[in-house]
């Protein structure tokens, strides 16, 4: 897969997405992830916070708090599938440190837990692995999200299969835990 990493939103598209929204309550928001989803990776880029910025008068800086402050926005390029661990205290006791340990043998996925992210997407931009403080459960721990959809009580084994499956050629198609 081809990356560009200059990938951005066509300026055209982020009109049409302002205009829609003109003076609604939650306009700049609403904006916001619109442009996220219009991006071809899932995430707003700098020239496209610039852009509405500029043109709703609304401080890049403040822009940039809303994106920051808000879980669902991204910064930087997502991968086509998204992995979520939960690191909570219910699932971290039913071992939920083994299944991300399994994931983060993607090549460059330890070194950069270990320097504190809590997101990692491979090069390839085909998966995205992040954590979160609790999905709010714990009954089910160890709880995993693949591409939105919560598991539960999920194994090493299972892990293990789906970085298996996303390894073999069909690894666009949509991916589950079996
Ligand atoms: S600790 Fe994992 S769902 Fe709450």
């Amino acid at each position: 897969m081809n990356v560009n990493l200059e990938n951005q939103v066509d300026t055209k598209i982020i009109d049409e997405i302002m205009s829609k929204h003109k003076g609604r309550p939650g306009e700049l928001l609403t904006v916001m992830e619109e442009v996220q989803e219009a991006n071809d990776y899932k995430y707003l880029d700098e020239a496209s916070m610039g852009y509405i910025s500029s043109k709703s008068k609304v401080p890049l800086s403040q822009i940039y708090s809303v994106a920051t402050f808000y879980s669902f926005f991204n910064l930087k390029p997502q991968g086509k599938h998204t992995i979520i661990v939960c690191r909570g205290t219910a699932c971290h006791t039913k071992g939920s440190k083994i299944l991300l340990d399994d994931l983060t043998t993607l090549p460059g996925c330890k070194d950069a837990f270990d320097a504190g992210e809590t997101s990692f997407t491979t090069d390839d931009k085909l998966i995205t692995i992040k954590t979160v403080a609790c999905f709010g459960q714990c009954a089910l721990a160890p709880v995993v999200a693949v591409d939105g959809v919560i598991y539960s009580n999920v194994t090493s084994e299972q892990i293990k299969k789906l970085l298996e499956n996303l390894q073999e050629e069909n690894k666009d198609e949509n991916i589950r835990l079996s």
